[in-house]
């Protein structure tokens, strides 16, 4: 997509398409004459997310304009108007437009506003059709060009543009990696897309075999590939910057179970074909990587992904086994649906072991965060007050919605068992708390954020503002906390 920053003058843009923000309780006043019957028959309120396509409007270039219901102002968030920008792009592809402008006007003209902006534009014209033979796909129609009108087009808001568009498309690399069916998306395909990402961006990246986890004494995570005929695989991906700032060496790290039958404890068949998502956090590390590389901020990032696939194989691992992680530590496998934190167990030693001195992990982990949360808000577990409060303002100024979950010691009591250090499940009761309370067990004093986004990597029903599947979630975060890290 063509991208294009411009001055204040948006009734001057000559384009298919322009789209202006009406907020409830203030028309605006430049259309008070047109609107005028609309506003008087109740169809134009600006509601949030309200639509109005109108066509050739006086004193307008454009050959429509979009009237986009912000709703409230004092309620207009970054994440409001990524969602509104997603919808009105939604909408106006599905007409056909291909040259697009957006007015955003003083007070949501900051750089994350922008941002916001582009990245749901691009985002907006992924369809998760990738395997449909039909000439007709969804996706076929797409916006070409997409204007910015700002009040000043400052050095600052071009930078901004420019990352939301590099964020948009890691997004959607993501999701095209997330949205491949689990029979083509195995372990080793997973590490080929971070391998071919890599390379595309100039980064480096390993991917240890089995023989090699073997050697180095990563039970935990091959106890849950042995139920597989699909090797699992450990990725590391490295972004070195130019000139680092400081000795800070960040780890992200994705669970890649690129499918989740549950073991042999096994899932019940019904939905469990939407466990190929279970590899959305790997996906994820996958784009912030390459948008990383990119944008090069000024610390170092490691991305990880451990991936396996858990099958109930005869080989399978069974309830009742104890097997040795990378960190010494014996665990206790009561319930082989709890794979992923398994395998991140791993995951976050080996990074330690590479000198990462922060980490954070992104997973699929629980079914306990959706009875929590539901699915706009991905639950984040920390065991460090002042990294929390970083990752929580790259999530606020990217747009993704974020609530802090407790992870505290009294969880460590649920996971106690007589035969091993610890057991890999907790029960029902707090049952994300003490999933991310196991991950802390291998953790130590590092600073350490884990986010469970099971509850919000998936869209199980088309939106108006984003089609089904993949949603891309954390990658916004990812990379505003790299970029903007202090
Ligand atoms: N990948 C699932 C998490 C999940 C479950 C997401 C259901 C969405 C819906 C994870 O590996 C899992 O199976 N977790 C179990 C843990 C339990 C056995 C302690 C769960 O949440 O049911
Ligand atoms: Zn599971
Ligand atoms: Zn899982």
């Amino acid at each position: 997509m063509k991208l294009k920053l411009v001055g204040p003058d948006h009734a001057g843009i000559e384009c298919d398409a322009l789209i202006l923000l009406e907020f409830e309780g203030t028309p605006r006043p430049e259309l008070a004459s047109a609107l005028a019957p609309f506003r008087e028959s109740g169809e134009i309120t600006g509601k949030f997310i309200e639509m109005t396509l109108l066509h050739s409007l006086p004193g307008h270039k454009a050959r429509r304009i979009l009237l986009a219901g912000a709703g409230k102002q004092d309620k207009f968030e970054v994440s409001s108007l990524w969602k509104l920008a997603a919808v009105a792009a939604r909408l106006l592809k599905g007409k056909g437009v291909k040259v697009a402008a957006i007015a955003l006007e003083a007070g949501f003209d900051s750089p994350d506003h922008v941002s916001a902006a582009v990245k749901a534009v691009i985002e907006a014209g992924w369809e998760p059709d990738q395997l449909k033979t039909n000439a007709d796909k969804d996706g076929s129609r797409q916006i070409d060009e997409l204007i910015v009108s700002v009040p000043a087009v400052t050095k600052s808001l071009e930078a901004a543009a420019q990352a939301g568009e590099i964020i948009g498309e890691a997004s959607n690399l993501s999701r095209n990696i997330s949205v491949e069916p689990p029979n083509k998306l195995t372990p080793m395909a997973l590490a080929a897309h971070a391998q071919a990402m890599a390379k595309a961006n100039g980064l480096s990246c390993e991917v240890l075999d089995q023989d090699r986890m073997r050697q180095l004494g990563m039970g935990a995570l091959l106890g849950v590939a042995q139920g597989s005929a699909e090797p699992g695989a450990m990725v590391i991906i490295e972004y070195k910057p130019a000139k680092p700032a400081g000795d800070v060496r960040l780890a992200l790290i994705g669970k890649g179970v690129t499918f989740d039958t549950g073991g042999i404890s096994i899932k019940p068949s019904e939905g469990m074909e939407k466990m190929k998502y279970d590899m959305c956090g790997a996906a994820a590390v996958i784009g912030a990587m390459q948008a990383i590389a990119r944008l090069k901020p000024s610390i170092a990032v490691t991305g990880i992904i451990p991936t396996v696939e858990n099958m109930p194989g005869s080989k399978a691992q069974r309830p009742g086994d104890i097997v040795t992680s990378l960190s010494g530590k014996t665990i206790e496998i009561l319930n082989t649906d709890a794979e992923g934190r398994l395998i991140l167990a791993d995951a976050i030693t080996y990074a330690k072991q590479l000198g990462c001195t922060h980490l954070v992990d992104a997973a699929t982990l629980t079914g306990a965060i959706v009875v929590a949360l539901g699915n706009n808000q991905s639950g984040v577990f920390t065991n460090n007050d002042e990294l929390l409060g970083q990752w929580m303002s790259a999530a606020k100024s990217s747009g993704e919605k974020m609530w802090h979950m407790p992870a505290d010691d009294e969880f460590r009591e649920l996971l106690k068992t007589v035969y091993a250090d610890i057991g890999n499940v907790g029960g029902r009761a707090g049952g994300a708390s003490s999933a991310a309370v196991f991950i802390k067990e291998f953790v130590g004093d590092t600073p350490w954020i884990h986010v469970d986004i099971a509850g919000t990597a998936w869209l199980d029903d088309a939106k108006p503002y984003m089609a089904k599947g993949p949603t891309g979630i954390p990658i916004g975060t990812f990379v505003k906390l790299a970029q903007n890290w202090k």
